[in-house]
This record gives C-alpha cells, structure tokens and sequence, in this order.
C-alpha cells in the first residue's frame, strides 16, 4: 500500500543526531521509496510557540530545509515547505482547537515538560501546540507519520481528534487517523552528558549532542569527552540495565551503523569505553560530516533554498486547501 507521509521539524537550531536518527534519517527511507508520497514540513509557527529572534528564525526555516536535502530527502520527490505559507494549518487548528476537549490536552507531557513549573506564563500557543500539529497532519489524509518517541502521544490525540471530529460532525472518515511510524529500537536519544535526559536542542551544555552542523573534530572531542560509567562494556543487552550511559553510547553506534544491539555487544562486549568511543567517533563522523558540508553548502545559497521551499508550498496549498474547504462546508460556514 502506498504511504502517504507527513512530518515536522522546528526551526529552532542545533538539529541534532537525535532528530536525526529519531525522526530524519527515517524520512530519507520512506522518500526513497517511490511508492510513497512525502510531505515534510519545517513548522515554523510551532517554533512561535516560544520566543524566537526574528532573523535566527528566518535563518534557521533555511537550515531545516537545508538539513532535510542534506540528510538525502530529495525535493523532487517530495513537498518540502514552510507551514506559515499555507494559511490552511492556522485555519484548520482553530476549527479543530474548538472542538478538543481541555480535559485531553491537559494530559499532554510535552506541555508539562516545556512550561516547567510556571505553567501560569506559557504561551496559549504552546499549550494548544498539539492541536496545531493534529491540523498539519489530518489536512494531508496522512497515512504514516514518522516521529520519534516523545510525539507519540500527540499522535495519540491526533486520532482522537480525527475520531471526534468524524463523530461530532457525522462525516464518517473525513479526516483520517494516521499511524505513527517510530523506530522499535533506539527511539530515544540521550545527553552524552546524562543518560537519563533526551538529547534536545536547549539544553545548555552543547556537550551533551552532536549537531548536525558540527565538524568532524568537534564529533571526536564530544565522544571523547562523552560520560560512561566505570564497567566494561557487557556481553548481553540485560546487562545493561541501569546503566543508561553505556545503554545510550552503544544504541547511538548499533543505529548508525544499522545494525541490532546484538551485534555491536558482540564487537565491544568485554573491551573498554575507550575502544567504542574512538569506533563511535570514526563512524559518525564518516556519516554527519558529508551532511555538514552539505547543510553549509546548501544555507549559503538563498535562492535555492528559496524556490525549493515556494516550489513545495504551492503545492502542499492545492491539497491543503482543498481539504479546509471541505472542512468548512461540513461545518456550516
Ligand atoms: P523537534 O526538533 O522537537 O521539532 O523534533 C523533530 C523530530 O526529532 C521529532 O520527530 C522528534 O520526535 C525527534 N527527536 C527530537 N529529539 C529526539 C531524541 N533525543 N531522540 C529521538 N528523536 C528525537
Ligand atoms: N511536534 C513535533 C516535534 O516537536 C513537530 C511537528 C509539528 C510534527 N507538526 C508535525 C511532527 C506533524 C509530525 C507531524 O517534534
């Protein structure tokens, strides 16, 4: 069956190997196979959903798009666009915000997490940012979804939302409920520097993830510098428990590398930190540096960048609009 995919990345800087190997390395597969039609979408009014600088965040819209091409997403097979040009996702999240429930978005942990302990001056946008997201996906008859681990819950409400939406409208399967595509293994990047905390773009430390824009000696010295704990590296996966550092150094190699967890413990098993690290970094560094080049290739040239992301939102806009067009004739408007 063909897929049809649809994915976002902020624009928020410092995309890192987590969003790579959580979420756009596995873009790359699905765009190379031909059957499937992908949408990825640099969502920059989630980005608002925070502060932003005015002109990091016209240069960072760039960077994503740039990244995306750079990993492998091939924009002649794929719609890459920005999501503020295609009025569409801001219409249909407010049609949408009216009919979620409060009740399930105060379930949403992302929200949690990123208003912290002073939920009182998070933004409204942050808080109704998953009913913006079920807009972007539902607008495209999304089949597949890939994301890493932590949107699954908002893929969950996702459906719910299309459900209710079906039900409350008595429009049968109007808008589809998508299926999330994450990884089984190695969903979850951690901190180099806290096995217990996800690699993510603002944490302070930029020793605790590789960017994708960093050079090869900047791979080797984070590796090198990365925390493991003071045991040899074990045989069996069991025997990792409770040892999420040397759980997250060995996942990161075996997912680079494609291959199980299995057989890296075979490689390393019984030999010391320092023989993986120095693996590790040959290895990413041959993967992330060619990327790096290229985002730096590619964010130097504007106009490129520029027609690739027109390009893609005039296209997305002829499905999208289509589809909101409907929504609002089911509506009453
Ligand atoms: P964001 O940068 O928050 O827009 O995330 C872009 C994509 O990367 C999403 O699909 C996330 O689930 C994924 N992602 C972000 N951080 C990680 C991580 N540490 N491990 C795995 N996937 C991640
Ligand atoms: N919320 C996602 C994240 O932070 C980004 C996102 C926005 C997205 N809209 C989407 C992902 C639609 C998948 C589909 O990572």
């Amino acid at each position: 069956m063909p897929k049809k995919i649809f994915s976002g990345v902020q624009p928020t800087g410092n995309l890192h190997l987590g969003n790579y190997l959580g979420a756009i390395k596995n873009f790359v597969d699905l765009n190379n196979d031909d059957q499937n039609e992908c949408i990825f979408c640099v969502v920059d009014l989630h980005a608002i959903t925070v502060k932003q600088d005015k002109d990091e965040l016209r240069s960072n819209i760039r960077e994503t798009a740039a990244t995306f091409i750079a990993s492998g997403i091939d924009p002649s097979k794929s719609i890459i666009f920005n999501q503020s040009k295609v009025h569409a996702h801001a219409e249909g999240s407010w049609m949408l915000s009216c009919m979620a429930p409060m009740g399930w978005l105060n379930r949403m942990t992302q929200f949690k997490e990123k208003a912290g302990k002073d939920k009182e001056k998070a933004s409204v946008g942050l808080y109704i940012y998953p009913i913006l997201m079920a807009s972007d996906i539902l607008l495209y008859d999304t089949t597949h979804v890939p994301v890493g681990e932590d949107q699954k819950q908002h893929l969950e409400l996702t459906r719910d939302i299309a459900q209710k939406f079906n039900k409350d409208f008595d429009c049968d399967d109007f808008l589809k409920s998508p299926e999330p595509l994450i990884k089984k293994n190695f969903s979850r990047i951690m901190s180099l520097k806290n096995g217990l905390k996800k690699m993510s773009k603002s944490d302070l430390s930029d020793l605790s993830r590789i960017n994708l824009t960093d050079t090869k000696d900047e791979i080797i010295n984070k590796i090198k510098k990365a925390k493991t704990d003071s045991f040899q590296i074990p045989n069996e996966g069991q025997n990792l428990k409770d040892r999420p550092e040397a759980e997250n150094l060995l996942g990161i190699y075996s997912s680079i590398s494609d291959q199980t967890l299995d057989k890296t413990l075979k490689e390393f098993g019984g030999k010391n930190f320092s023989d993986l690290k120095s693996q590790l970094a040959e290895v990413l560094s041959s993967k992330i540096s060619p990327i790096s080049d290229e985002i730096k290739k590619l964010t130097n040239d504007y106009e490129y960048l520029d027609k690739i992301l027109a390009e893609g939102a005039t296209k997305a806009e002829e499905i999208a609009g289509k589809k909101i067009a409907e929504m609002k004739k089911i509506i009453g408007f």
